[in-house]
């Protein structure tokens, strides 16, 4: 079996409900951050780390993000009609990223059930999951780091961050032991979204994984957990305490670089703050602007 990383799956069915009414008819990962959709930034990712055959998992009311990633003749041609050769690129660039496939998720059961899904696109080789709603700072990328891991010990592995204790609960956490490098680790047990008193860390799962294909197996053995959802979490914990020689393992790289939460709406606003006051095009405005109405504040 090759050991070599090369399909991304991106589970994007869920109903976006936090961010309701904005995302009544229209997807959650449509929603821009700055002037992008915030799909676009995690395909790019993916991209970036050399995985250029992507797959959506989608369900119902996603057609935006599937036209967004599909040619759009009728805006192209008004857009060479004007010359406009830099909004044409913008256009044209999501079409051009990678080899987008979609599969319905069909029954909205859990991360576990969507990454499932997958299991007819992805074959038996290993693959990556990339959640949405994590968006890692492109300057700072973790996808490379991971599957040098992979390379080297087969295996599965996930992407961890330490966060306050009191935010656990938000996240699946993992019981850790040290390895002969600094930033990577061993898992031992994980738990979804711990009470604080249970967690057995405060190094929280964020959402990059690479993943050995044994995990579709022990996903179809997998009961409904946390929130009686069929939890991806739930399968890396058999994962972790499986032979190596059967797919088993599960290590951790422990990411300390800028990443921002899309999903929720505070740290969404602050996403966009963030990454709009870095950005050449509108970020020396945006500065003089903030610090300004900063000032305004009590
Ligand atoms: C999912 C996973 C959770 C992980 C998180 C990272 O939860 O179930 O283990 O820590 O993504 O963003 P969600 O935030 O989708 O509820």
């Amino acid at each position: 079996m090759s050991k070599v990383v090369r399909k991304a799956v991106v589970p994007a069915a869920g109903l976006g409900t936090r961010f309701l009414p904005a995302t009544k008819a229209t997807p959650k990962e449509m929603l821009p951050v700055v002037d992008k959709p915030a799909i676009q930034y995690v395909v790019e990712e993916a991209v970036a780390a050399g995985l250029e055959d992507v797959l959506f998992i989608t369900g119902r009311s996603k057609r935006p993000l599937e036209d967004h990633f599909d040619r759009n003749f009728e805006l192209e041609e008004a857009l060479e009609r004007k010359g406009d050769s830099e909004r044409l690129g913008l256009v044209t660039e999501p079409t051009e990223l990678a080899r987008i496939h979609y599969v319905r998720q069909g029954d909205p059961l859990g991360l576990g059930h969507a990454v499932l899904v997958a299991e007819n696109h992805v074959g038996n080789e290993p693959f990556a999951v990339l959640l949405g709603d994590d968006l890692i700072d492109p300057r700072d990328p973790i996808l490379p780091k991971m599957m040098q891991v992979r390379e080297q010990h087969g295996g599965s592995v996930i992407c961890l961050m330490e966060v306050p204790l009191e935010s656990i609960s938000l996240y699946g956490c993992a019981a850790v032991e040290p390895t002969s490098e600094n930033d990577v680790v061993q898992v031992t047990d994980l738990v979804e979204k711990p009470e604080v008193s249970q967690a057995p860390s405060s190094l929280a799962v964020i959402g990059r994984y690479l993943l050995d294909p044994a995990v579709f197996e022990v996903l179809r053995n997998t009961a409904p957990g946390r929130g009686g959802e069929i939890q991806l979490t739930d399968a890396l914990r058999v994962l972790a305490s499986m032979p190596e020689s059967e797919g088993g393992g599960v290590r951790g790289v422990v990411f300390s670089g800028r990443r921002y939460d899309t999903g929720d709406r505070l740290s969404y606003l602050q996403a966009n703050i963030m990454l709009a006051s870095e950005r050449e095009d509108l970020g020396p405005d945006l500065r003089v602007w903030l610090q300004k109405f900063v000032a305004t504040l009590t």
